[in-house]
């Protein structure tokens, strides 16, 4: 299954280091990010989860709840979770799916539908495909998808960055240029006409090009 930015996740139900989850429920309405690792126990993901766990109160800060997902069983998990504490120095303060029956890994589209019903014969080099970061909104729809090569470690400030972004685009229908950090002047969208925005924005705007044109950040106002 393909999987795109917009589509829904559909509710699931999965075994979770925190016990038994049905997504929806666990996620309430706020903002999700899953993320996806192809096997236990690998080292750049060790320290991938150890990040997450140490930018944990960043996330919850934003209405972001985290949820880990790899293919291998919880009792692998539980076994594998005090050596990212270790890595991170910081206990792990979200729950990660086990996703053994690679039912997950393929509804979102990180391995093909053929790949079996069992993660026990496969390696994480065939599971290397199950590297992705999703952002996911209240609505769940999927705003943000990456996948990583197995050999480069992810970058969970630019996760953070990017729901800083959704979430400023959600709120004040504006867009966000190159590397855009919180307090940084934002794009008034390409939809707004000229007529609209100089209703929108009577004190104007700074035109680079006729349809490049920055407002200061709204939430600095
Ligand atoms: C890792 O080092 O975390 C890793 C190794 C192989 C595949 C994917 C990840």
């Amino acid at each position: 299954m393909t999987v795109r930015i917009n589509d829904i996740v559909p509710d699931f139900k999965a075994e979770t280091t925190d016990g038994p989850i049905d997504f929806y429920d666990w996620a309430g309405n706020g903002w999700i990010v899953l993320f996806s690792h192809p096997k236990d126990f690998t080292p750049v993901c060790t320290t991938e989860l150890g990040r997450l766990a140490q930018l944990f109160p960043e996330f919850t800060a934003r209405n972001c709840k985290i949820i880990g997902l790899s293919v291998d069983t919880v009792a692998d998990h539980l076994r594998w979770k005090p050596d990212i504490e270790k890595v991170a120095g910081v206990p792990l303060p979200y729950p990660l799916i086990a996703d053994q029956d690679l039912r997950l890994a393929k509804s979102l589209g990180m391995l093909p539908a053929d790949a079996g019903a069992t993660s026990k014969e496969r390696t994480e080099t065939n599971n290397a495909t199950v590297r992705s970061v999703f952002v996911i909104g209240p609505d769940k729809r999927i705003r943000m998808m990456q996948t990583y090569p197995m050999n480069t470690g992810r970058n969970f400030d630019e996760t953070l960055r990017v729901l800083d972004a959704l979430q400023l685009s959600e709120k004040h229908d504006v867009a966000t240029p190159v590397d855009w950090r919180r307090g940084d002047d934002v794009i008034i969208p390409h939809s707004l006409t000229e007529d609209e925005a100089k209703r929108r924005y009577p004190n104007g705007w700074r035109a680079v090009t006729p349809y490049l044109r920055y407002i200061a950040d709204p939430t600095e106002s």
